[in-house]
């Protein structure tokens, strides 16, 4: 495991724009494991400049999301398809029948589990992008999550739940339960990049990186993934 300690979150969104970048050029249909939140989005904005300044072209890459709340179609503006939408897809070349993301609203969650773990196995992430949670969490595998699992449904931890709140208008609006890659799903990415930036962040990056390995801590399976990089602000790195 890597780590990478950065000045704060604009040189940490430049490293990883930088590995990014290297690898669409490299391989132009290369499969990129893709992340939500706040932490990627200065990665996210790198891409779309780059493509607009230099016009680093997307037109064959392919993208595999995460996870989706259960319940929100993707075009509610709360979903996590409508945030890559809007915070990535909408700026590249990208071909949007290229891109995927588990289906909120699938009428049987257990063959859109069996669906999206076939889909993985065809596209293999050739670099996954992750952030972590304040409780250790990647994806929304919650701690005690078992490290064989593949992609399920889960029950959001109380703290995810007030973590994402700011996103919503109230606390009571954030879905109580979503669709995740499992944590083998992301195991098998050929490369992982972790970005960790903030203070609230420090704990769990201390736990992923020197901690035991243990399901209490689902990033620490990372520990044992041959090509996986930390990227973490100061603030984030400040217990390492
Ligand atoms: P954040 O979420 O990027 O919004 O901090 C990270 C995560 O919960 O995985």
């Amino acid at each position: 495991m890597r780590v990478f300690i950065t000045k704060d979150y604009e040189e940490m969104s430049e490293r990883a724009f930088e590995i990014v970048k290297e690898l669409v050029v490299e391989n132009p249909y290369a499969v990129l494991g893709l992340a939500t939140g706040t932490t990627p989005l200065g990665l996210y904005g790198r891409m779309k400049a780059d493509h607009k300044k230099n016009g680093t072209s997307y037109r064959h890459v392919r993208t595999v999301n995460l996870d989706e709340y259960m319940g929100l179609p993707a075009v509610h503006e709360q979903s996590y398809a409508y945030f890559m939408k809007k915070n990535l897809f909408d700026g590249l070349d990208i071909d949007l029948n290229n891109t995927h993301i588990e289906n909120g609203m699938a009428p049987s969650a257990e063959e859109e589990c069996e669906n999206y773990n076939r889909l993985l196995k065809m596209l293999r992430q050739d670099i996954q992008i992750l952030g972590i949670g304040s409780n250790g969490h990647i994806a929304f595998n919650e701690p005690g999550t078992p490290f064989n699992s593949q992609t399920h449904v889960v029950e959001l931890a109380e703290s995810t739940i007030k973590d994402n709140a700011r996103l919503f208008k109230d606390v009571s609006e954030v879905p109580r339960k979503a669709f995740t890659m499992g944590l083998k799903n992301i195991m098998d990415a050929k490369k992982i990049v972790v970005l960790a930036n903030g203070a609230n962040k420090a704990k769990a990056v201390k736990e992923a990186i020197q901690g035991n390995m243990s399901e209490n801590v689902p990033a620490s399976i990372l520990q044992s993934h041959e090509d996986c990089t930390f990227i973490c602000d100061e603030q984030a790195a400040a217990l390492l």
